[in-house]
Order: structure tokens, then C-alpha cells, then sequence
């Protein structure tokens, strides 16, 4: 089976570990299309600023939101870029997985690039999801009720989040799950 996937990145402090997550994708045959929301920039910047040379990466395998919004005013058809991507992902993955993002896709929120395209993927491919945020923020009763609804559907894995040290120096449960993990739990569920 071929392994495309769409790797949806989100403004979480995990992000800062975006670029060793790609190249284990890529190490284990995956075929990695990006898409990050504005507020993953601020993190993916901090990782660029130390490593120039991952900018060249980065941009070869980035689809541009802002190139959907062009696509999706064309008449011609198969321009939109949303539509063309799911087409052709097997999978999406979001990594890191913020706490916005979820909510907004567990209530099939579209606002932008990267929920459009989760709500636009058809039921049959799967949408793995690995949450990374603050104690408080996994164990908020309205995100819990999240976490709840988003397990009660086939189509979206939950990989982790786990537990440990956070970025912010707390201990707890909020930790995205290791990269080894993530990547193995894609390979066995797309085998
Ligand atoms: C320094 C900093 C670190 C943050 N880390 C996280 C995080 O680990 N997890 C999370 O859910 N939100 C975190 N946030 C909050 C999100 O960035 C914020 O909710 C944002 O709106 C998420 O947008 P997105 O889901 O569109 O990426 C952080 C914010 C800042 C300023």
C-alpha cells in the first residue's frame, strides 16, 4: 500500500521536534505533504532560525494554503488544492496536535487550511491525531468532553499524549507520544 500523508502541524511547543518526526516518516516510506496553521509558525520559525539548511525541506514539501486560495477560485476543475489532497493522502496525521485544533476538528470546524482539509478527508482514510499541550489544558473537563466525542469515531487515532516532564517544567500527561511511537502505531494501522 502506498503511504501518503498529509502531516497537519499546529502551534504546540512539541513542534520545535517537527523536523526529526519528517525524516522518521520518510526513513519508513511515507511520502509527507505539509500543511501548519499560522500559529505553528511561531515554532517552526524558532527551529529554522537554528537550522537554515531544514528551510530548503521545508518548502519542497509544504502545500500552501495560500495557493489553495487562489485554486479555489479557478474554474478549471481539479484546482482545488484541498480536494486534490485528499485525493491523494492514504492518511493524515496532525503532529503536534494542539488543543484548538482538536476542538475545532472534533466540531467540523473549516477555518482554516488545515481543518478544511480533515474535514474534507472521506471516512475511509484514516486521521491519526497526536495531542501535545499543559496538564491543565488535557485535563480541562470541556477538552475532555472533546477527547470523548473525537475516540467515539473509527476513522481518528488518538497516539498518545503521555506522561512526564512538559516544556513549561510541569510533570503530568500532556507530552506528545515519542516520535518511534507515532511513526510505528502509522505503520501497523496502514499495513
Ligand atoms: C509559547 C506557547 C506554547 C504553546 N504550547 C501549546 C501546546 O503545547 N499545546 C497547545 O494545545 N497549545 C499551545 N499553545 C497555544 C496555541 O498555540 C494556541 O491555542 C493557538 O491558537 C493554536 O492554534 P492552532 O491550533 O491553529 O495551531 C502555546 C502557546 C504559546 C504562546
Amino acid at each position: 500500500m502506498s503511504k501518503n500523508i498529509i502531516l497537519g502541524i499546529t502551534g504546540s511547543v512539541a513542534t520545535v521536534m517537527i523536523f526529526k518526526l519528517i525524516d522518521e516518516l520518510e526513513k519508513n516510506g511515507f511520502q509527507v505533504k505539509i500543511i501548519t496553521t499560522k500559529a505553528s509558525w511561531l515554532f517552526v520559525l524558532s527551529v529554522l532560525a537554528r537550522k537554515p539548511g531544514k528551510i530548503f525541506k521545508f518548502l519542497e514539501i509544504w502545500e500552501s494554503g495560500l495557493l489553495e486560495f487562489t485554486g479555489a477560485f479557478s474554474k478549471e476543475k481539479g484546482k482545488v488544492r484541498h480536494i486534490n489532497l485528499v485525493k491523494w493522502a492514504d492518511a493524515m496525521l496532525i503532529a503536534p496536535a494542539s488543543a484548538n485544533t482538536i476542538s475545532k476538528v472534533v466540531h467540523a470546524f473549516a477555518d482554516n487550511f488545515l481543518t478544511t482539509t480533515a474535514l474534507a478527508m472521506p471516512a475511509n482514510k484514516k486521521i491519526f491525531i497526536a495531542p501535545a499541550m499543559n496538564v491543565n489544558m488535557w485535563q480541562n473537563p470541556f477538552f475532555l468532553k472533546n477527547m470523548e466525542e473525537l475516540k467515539k469515531e473509527q476513522m481518528y487515532k488518538v497516539i498518545g499524549p503521555v506522561t512526564g516532564t512538559l516544556q513549561c517544567g510541569d510533570e503530568g500527561i500532556g507530552k506528545m507520544a515519542s516520535i518511534k511511537d507515532i511513526v510505528e502505531r502509522m505503520n501497523n494501522e496502514m499495513s
